[in-house]
């Protein structure tokens, strides 16, 4: 029987008790850590993406976008609170839904984590290019080095991004050292990025450029655009999305939290609500000084964002100044609204703050590569420890090599899109498992409770499958491509090597600090 290996639950938290995390963190530290790991790439680069699919219609983007991330992490706030082990939707599945559904899941973060680590280096190579190189240094990167073969932007395509590769790689090689990023840092970079944001929106809406006919015509492409387009409100929350992900590293810190069931649910919400009200000012301001219409191909369709025919259009001077033709979105706007010294400031704020985003997720790509590999479902060798570092060298030098490939011949919203699909799909297991472990389970102690899972559940399924089928047609196939190459090393190899269908239902010791759930840095790890 394929979905008979479920991962008994009391062996799983039998593993967490082991760790006896103290609890420390409140509802102002989930929150920062938060809007630490979810500002970044999205709202500083996709929002030229996004203005491209919807022209002022992103704003309701953002909304819809939000909306089904509130929804997800109401349910990831319940199970991270019965489940509080590393792993996250991989391993709640394990509990629930069995191996098989477990390795799809764990299969799809892959894309979630690494996928979005090369998206987050890609966007920080066009402020590294455009605000350090061309603003401070006059230096201008050729194009062969500054973009992969199908970026946005300029010429059409390029042969390598460099910067991009070169920061992921960089990152990598902190993480094997075992540099995690504390608690004091992350508060430092959250500021930096929520001053420029509010800067941001405090020049643009106070700009005299800033005229409510720019929002005119809002829905340029309509709300909806037609399945795989790409295009319309809802295509534009489907890329944009990705200026959400990350929320739920914050359910990994459950463990760690006093009274997770207020303080969990508020750091999850709480981060989403922050990111989101922010987010549809920023987009109002930049649409509203600079507009933001759509370039139109033919039939009044707007040209596919990332595609050839849009580098080609945005190419013409007398595009050479919209929001969708710009690779720093933000700093670009405040540029042309005559604040170009505050948009190398943000430029240069997007240069510090990029990195700690790329940190989080490629550390979360490691420890659920660890996860899996302690599981026997990976080969076990990927998750040796160094004994100097005291880190997993190999996982993550390993899955460093695939995200800076990634950064440097992918342009940045395709990545993003293909970082969304495995995401929702995780997402929407999350909301299945959580369901399913109501009737299956349900005298189980639970520190918080979904308020009205039976419409919250099904709300997350639904909104994770309605914003996937509105993903570019591309990205959308990636996800049952990559699905494919899982079974075939999962019947090749995993299945055989299960540590579960071998009979070995092991309580492990944490192995070392970093692969324990919680934040890198922030936790305080008591020996019991
Ligand atoms: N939400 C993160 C970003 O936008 C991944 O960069």
């Amino acid at each position: 029987m394929l979905l008979d290996r479920v991962k008994p639950l009391d062996a799983i938290l039998a593993t967490a008790k082991k760790k006896a995390l103290k609890r420390t963190l409140g509802p102002i530290q989930l929150m920062l850590f938060g809007i630490g790991c979810i500002i970044g790439t999205g709202i500083f680069v996709l929002t030229a993406a996004g203005a491209q699919k919807a022209g002022p219609g992103l704003m309701l983007a953002f909304v819809i976008a939000g909306l089904v991330c509130i929804v997800a992490a109401l349910c990831y706030a319940e199970i991270a609170s019965m489940i509080p082990v590393a792993g996250s939707a991989y391993t709640y599945s394990y509990a629930t839904m069995g191996e098989f559904l477990a390795w799809t899941v764990g299969w799809a973060l892959i894309l979630e984590y690494a996928i979005a680590a090369s998206a987050v280096s890609v966007g920080w190579s066009g402020y590294f290019a455009g605000t350090i190189l061309n603003e401070f240094l006059g230096i201008e990167l050729p194009q062969w080095l500054a973009a992969g073969p199908l970026a946005l932007g300029g010429e059409p395509g390029g042969f390598i991004n460099l910067p991009a590769m070169v920061i992921a790689l960089l990152v990598t090689w902190l993480l094997m050292i075992g540099t995690s990023e504390s608690a004091r840092v992350n508060a430092v970079l959250v500021a930096i990025k929520v001053a420029a944001l509010t800067i941001f929106i405090a020049l643009t809406f106070t700009s005299p450029e800033f005229d409510v006919d720019k929002f005119n015509p809002f829905l340029p492409a309509g709300v909806f655009g037609g399945f795989g387009t790409g295009v319309g409100a809802v295509g534009a929350a489907a890329t944009i999305f990705f200026a959400y992900v990350g929320f739920d590293a914050v359910s990994t810190a459950a463990e760690e939290t006093k009274n997770p069931q207020r303080n969990v649910p508020i750091g999850l919400v709480g981060s989403l609500l922050f990111c989101t009200l922010f987010y549809i000012l920023v987009a109002a301001g930049a649409v509203g000084t600079i507009g933001g219409q759509p370039i139109m191909g033919p039939g009044g369709i707007p040209f596919p964002a990332g595609s050839e025919e849009l580098a080609l259009q945005c190419a013409m001077p007398q595009y050479a100044a919209a929001l969708v033709c710009s690779d720093e979105a933000l700093a670009h706007v405040l540029r042309q609204i005559g604040f170009s010294g505050v948009g190398n400031m943000l430029g240069i704020a997007a240069f510090f703050a990029l990195p700690s985003v790329i940190l989080v997720l490629l550390f979360a790509q490691t420890r659920i590569f660890f996860v899996m590999s302690r599981d026997g479902l990976l080969p076990e060798g990927l998750s040796k420890v160094h004994p100097k570092w005291n880190t997993p060298y190999v996982v993550t030098a390993i899955t460093g090599a695939i995200v800076a490939a990634g950064a440097a011949f992918f342009p940045v919203g395709q990545l993003a899109d293909i970082a969304n699909a495995g995401t929702l799909y995780a997402f929407l297991m999350v909301a299945v498992a959580v369901m399913l472990l109501r009737r299956s389970d349900p005298g189980r102690k639970r520190d918080f409770r979904t308020p009205a899972l039976w419409l919250v559940g099904p709300a997350t399924i639904f909104g994770c499958a309605f914003l996937f089928l509105n993903l570019p047609t591309e990205a959308m196939l990636v996800l049952p491509v990559w699905s494919l190459i899982g079974l075939v090393v999962y019947f090749g190899y995993s299945r055989r090597h299960s540590h579960l269908g071998r009979g070995i239902v092991e309580v492990h010791e944490p192995e070392y600090a970093e692969v324990e759930p919680g934040i890198p840095g922030v936790g305080h790890h008591e020996a019991s």
